[in-house]
């Protein structure tokens, strides 16, 4: 297998290559055809690679790519997972080269999606076509890879409860997350929820001039910023009520497990250029990304943005505000407490609307299973040390929908790196993490089909 990997070495960073290239972007409706064209790249990919019923499945927004081998019905069926859309790559500017055109500089691959999630999918791919031409694949596979991921996958959600006899399965595996560090490796065993949500202040009918009208008319984009800063305490806690009463405290015993994971504040700081971190009181950095929620401003706007100075008290503010959940928090009723806040701070002299954009429900993956120990050992026979078990701050909303509708569990073996700078400037991905995945999943097939005997 190692040398069928050696000598389509080339071959398999090419075509990665080749997919970098189609500007999968689902958040922006401009790349529609482009994000279906990269749906219909490794529908084709996968086809070459030997699996069958390949197809793509339409849905109301871009379509969802299947395929599967079945090549024994007594045997086990993993259903591996992906998304082939990408997040906007902007700031353009701040690339150093441009996000759809790949590079390949100091063995890393730059480009958007070159980690999250294209990259990390085509490993599957190109391990599934490795297993398949070397006659070693142990079990059943089935491949749903979707173009909605970024922006929530709700179309998905429809997909899974549509299609729950076609989608059987026994375990979901993912590489959509990170190690803590390449001679470090790790399994996430948990993801936080997400609630999205865009509000808008609305002060005057129109934009006044800031001297006739200022100091006697609300700024709506002060105003906002007023209400946004109440949300936390001194501490950092979020002041929305109730909006811990649902969160997990993990045990003594569980935080000083979590915390023994590797970290080092010093590099943490160095990488992000920052002289100091800041979070919520009495909770590591580790727990603060993994175990706790958040509440954070993705953007914000309003007013005069234009090169030079306009005097405007502008009529409209807005921002996009996202909040974390942790088990056992709900995405519909976190939504529904902030609204019912935001608009009862709102001070009079301003109107407000919430509108609620997209959600996912946190989810936590056991490590007491056949699937957690097949994993495990995998990345130890191929990295040589055993994976510590972690928690992403990321999401992935369809882990939970898998479990609440397939009733399985998900195996979130990624080989990202934080430092991949996924959904920021410059994304990249090592070669060493591409065919270290290409590597490790043959190994997790044949020791899961193995330990289900
Ligand atoms: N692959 C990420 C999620 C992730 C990254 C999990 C790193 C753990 C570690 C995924 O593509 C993503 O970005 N998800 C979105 C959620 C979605 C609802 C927009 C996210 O986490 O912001
Ligand atoms: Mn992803
Ligand atoms: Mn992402």
């Amino acid at each position: 297998m190692q040398k069928y990997i050696e000598t389509n070495r080339q071959r398999f960073i090419n075509e990665l290559l080749d997919w970098l290239r189609i500007p999968s972007i689902s958040a922006d409706a401009h790349y529609k055809n482009d994000v279906h064209r990269a749906g219909e790249f490794v529908k084709d990919k996968l086809i070459e690679a030997g699996a069958d019923n390949v197809e793509l499945c339409e849905t109301a927004g871009n379509p969802i790519v299947y395929g599967e081998k079945i090549i024994d019905a007594k045997l086990p069926t993993i259903l591996v997972y992906g998304h082939y859309d990408v997040q906007p790559p902007d700031p353009l500017d701040l690339w150093n080269s441009p996000p759809f055109e790949p590079v390949i500089k100091d063995e890393k691959i730059y480009a958007r999606g070159a980690c999250d999630d294209k990259g990390q999918v085509y490993m599957h791919v190109k391990a599934f076509e490795t297993m398949m031409k070397t006659n070693s694949l142990p079990c059943n596979v089935k491949f749903m890879i979707e173009g909605e991921e970024e922006i929530g996958s709700s179309n998905l959600g429809i997909f899974v409860k549509a299609n729950k006899e076609k989608l059987k399965a026994d375990v979901i595996l993912i590489s959509d997350t990170g190690l803590i560090a390449n001679d470090t490796p790790s399994i996430d065993c948990g993801l936080r929820g997400l609630s999205y949500i865009e509000v808008e202040v609305t002060g005057p009918n129109r934009d006044l001039h800031s001297g006739v009208y200022g100091g006697a008319v609300a700024n709506p984009i002060n105003i906002l910023c007023e209400m946004i800063a109440s949300m936390k305490d001194e501490n950092l806690h979020i002041t929305i009520p109730h909006f811990y009463d649902d969160v997990v405290e993990l045990s003594v015993e569980d935080r000083t497990e979590l915390n023994r994971a590797p970290f080092n504040l010093e590099a943490y700081k160095k990488d992000l250029a920052i002289e100091d971190i800041r979070g919520e009181k009495g909770y590591t950095t580790v727990e603060r990304t993994g175990i706790r929620p958040t509440l954070d401003v993705n953007g914000i706007w309003g007013g005069y943005i234009g090169e030079g100075a306009k005097t405007v008290l502008p009529s409209k503010a807005f921002a996009k505000i996202s909040m974390r959940l942790v088990p056992n928090q709900s995405s519909e009723k976190i939504t529904a407490l902030f609204q019912k806040h935001f608009e009862s701070i709102a001070p009079k002299s301003v109107k407000v609307v919430v509108r609620p954009h997209h959600g996912g429900e946190p989810a936590v993956t056991p490590t007491d299973t056949i699937a957690y120990r097949a994993a495990s050992n995998a990345m130890e026979e191929t990295f040589g040390k055993k994976p510590i078990p972690t928690r992403g701050g990321g999401s992935i909303p369809i882990v939970a929908m898998f479990e609440k509708e397939l009733g399985l569990k998900t195996i979130l073996m990624g080989f990202g790196l934080d430092s991949d700078a996924i959904h920021s400037p410059n994304e990249h991905y090592g070669l060493f993490n591409y065919f270290k995945g290409i590597e490790t999943i043959p190994v997790f097939f044949r020791n899961y089909a193995a330990m289900s005997k």
